[in-house]
């Protein structure tokens, strides 16, 4: 066992984020948010964390629009190392980030992604699977590797594609998921009850 100090990276709303503050702050899960970095100057998840009193900063990526790579990549690094951080949860955060950023957290970096990968990589997942025709959709939590939504799955849950859904509708039903999946995926992290082999996370 051991608490987490994490690092959060987002672009948009926090939903995320609150999810793990409430679990923090219900004692199910043994970690705290050092620092929160947005890409997106007035993204709601910065007035969460300043509502938090949790340090946070809007992170400049320019000049690139999809990763987070060069100065930006340099900054947000120093950042997270000033700040403690020894896990990055990627919460909402609508970039690519590159194995520079790998390499100075490995293994340590988690995401978020709103479909049952590998099925649906990329943005607007839930999206995707209703156009797909899927009747179950979900989420996954996995360590980030060099692809795209490609690492290693430590959560997953489903839910069902109703008949009258919209893409909002869908994806409100996933964010549920959401807010369970990943306070339970940095819960096995703190309490570093699983190994990595090779692709899979056996767990216990
Ligand atoms: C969530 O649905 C998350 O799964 C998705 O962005 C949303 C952020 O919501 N992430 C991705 O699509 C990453 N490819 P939030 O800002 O309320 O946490």
């Amino acid at each position: 066992m051991s608490k987490l100090h994490l690092g959060m990276l987002g672009s948009g709303a926090g939903s995320n984020m609150q999810s793990i503050v409430d679990a923090i702050a219900a004692g199910t899960l043994d970690a705290e948010i050092k620092i929160v970095l947005a890409d997106v100057p007035d993204a709601k998840i910065l007035d969460r964390a300043r509502k938090h009193n949790i340090p946070c900063e809007y992170l400049d990526c320019a000049p690139w629009k999809t990763k987070l790579e060069g100065v930006a990549e340099d900054k947000c690094i120093e950042i997270l190392k000033a700040h403690g951080v020894d896990t990055v949860v990627l919460a909402g955060f609508m970039r690519i980030v590159k194995p520079k950023l790998l390499a100075a957290f490995p293994n340590r970096v988690l995401n978020i992604h709103p479909a049952i990968l590998p099925a649906f990589p990329g943005v607007h997942s839930w999206t995707q699977a209703l156009d797909y025709g899927c009747k179950v959709a979900g989420v996954t939590v996995h360590f980030v590797d060099a692809g795209t939504d490609s690492g290693p799955i430590l959560v997953q849950k489903t839910v069902p594609v109703l008949e009258d859904d919209t893409p909002e509708t869908l994806h409100a039903r996933i964010q549920v998921q959401e807010h369970i999946a990943f306070p339970e995926a940095l819960n096995i992290l703190a309490k570093g009850n699983y190994r990595l082999e090779g692709r899979r996370v056996r767990i216990g």
